[in-house]
C-alpha cells in the first residue's frame, strides 16, 4: 500500500498508457503525483482523479520543463521521482524512408525529453536528499528494429544517458539514483489501435507473440510494476540498471 508514501512524483506522457499506469500505481501506493502531457484535459482528469496536479507539457520542450518544475517547486517544494516515459515513432520508418525531419522530430520527444527531464531532476532533488529518475526506454533500446531507425537509435541513447547521470550523481553524492526501463510489445491503447488498423492483423499479432516467448504481450500495469519498483527504496542499491520486462523478447 505505501511503498511510495509521501514522495511527490511526476511522469511525463502521463494522460494515456503506460504512464496513466504508472501515475495511477504510484498514487495507490502512497505518493502525490504530477501527470503531465500534451494532452492537456487529459493529464488533468487524471490528475484531479488521483489527487495531484495535471500540466500541460510538451516533454521535447526545454521552456514546458521549466515551467512544470517550476509549477512543481511551487506547490510541493521538492521532487522525489521522475519517470521520463513520453516517447514517440514506433513503427515508423527504415534508414531508406524515414527523413531527417522524422529523426529530429523523434529524438526531440524520445531523447531530448530524458536529458532535459533529467538536468532538472537533479537540479531540484540534489542537496533535498536525491531522489529516483526512471526512463522508459524499450527492447528497441537494447536489440534494433530494421523498421524503426530513429526509435531505436533514441531509445539506444536513452539507455546510455541514464547511465552516464546515474554514474555522475553517485560520483558527486547527490543520492539520486538514474535507471532504465525496457518494456516489450504493450497493448496501450495506441498499440491496440494500430494492430487493429494493421492490412492484417490477426498475422501480426501473430507475428508479435512469436517474438515473445512467455506467449502474450504486456498491459501497461506490468511496466507501472517495474517502475514503482525502481521509485521505491526497495531499489536503493540500483542505479545505473536496466530493467527490461518484455516476456523474453531481448532473450
Ligand atoms: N506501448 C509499447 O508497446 C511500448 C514498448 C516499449 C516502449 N514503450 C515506450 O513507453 C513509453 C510510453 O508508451 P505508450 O505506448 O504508453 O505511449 P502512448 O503512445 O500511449 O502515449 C502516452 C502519452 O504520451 C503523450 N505524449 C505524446 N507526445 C508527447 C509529448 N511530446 N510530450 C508529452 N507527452 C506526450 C500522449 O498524449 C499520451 O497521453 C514511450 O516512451 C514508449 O516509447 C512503449
Amino acid at each position: 500500500m505505501d511503498r511510495v508514501k509521501g514522495k511527490i512524483a511526476l511522469v511525463t506522457g502521463g494522460a494515456d498508457g503506460i504512464g496513466a499506469a504508472t501515475a495511477r500505481l504510484l498514487a495507490a501506493e502512497g505518493a502525490t503525483v504530477v501527470v503531465t502531457d500534451i494532452n492537456e484535459a487529459g493529464a488533468k482528469a487524471l490528475a484531479g482523479e488521483l489527487g495531484g496536479m495535471g500540466i500541460a507539457h510538451d516533454a521535447g520542450s526545454e521552456a514546458d520543463w521549466h515551467a512544470a518544475i517550476a509549477a512543481v517547486k511551487d506547490r510541493y517544494g521538492r521532487l522525489d521521482v521522475l519517470v521520463n516515459n513520453a516517447g514517440i515513432g514506433a513503427g515508423i520508418g527504415d534508414i531508406e524512408h524515414q527523413t531527417l525531419d522524422d529523426y529530429h522530430k523523434v529524438m526531440r520527444v524520445t531523447c531530448d525529453s530524458v536529458f532535459i527531464g533529467s538536468k532538472c531532476a537533479v537540479e531540484l532533488m540534489k542537496g533535498k536528499g536525491g531522489g529516483s529518475i526512471v526512463n522508459v526506454s524499450s527492447i528497441h533500446g537494447i536489440k534494433a528494429a530494421a523498421h524503426e531507425a530513429a526509435y531505436s537509435a533514441a531509445k539506444g541513447a536513452v539507455r546510455l544517458l541514464t547511465k552516464s547521470v546515474a554514474l555522475h550523481c553517485a560520483r558527486n553524492g547527490y543520492r539520486i539514483r538514474s535507471n532504465s526501463v525496457h518494456p516489450g510489445y504493450i497493448l496501450t491503447t495506441q498499440m491496440i489501435a494500430w494492430m487493429e488498423r494493421s492490412a492484417n492483423s490477426a498475422d501480426l499479432n501473430a507475428a508479435l507473440l512469436a517474438q515473445h516467448p512467455i506467449g502474450f504481450l504486456g498491459q501497461p500495469e506490468d511496466i507501472a510494476n517495474g517502475i514503482l519498483y525502481l521509485a521505491s527504496e526497495e531499489s536503493r542499491f540500483m542505479t545505473g540498471s536496466e530493467l527490461v520486462i518484455d516476456g523474453g523478447y531481448t532473450l
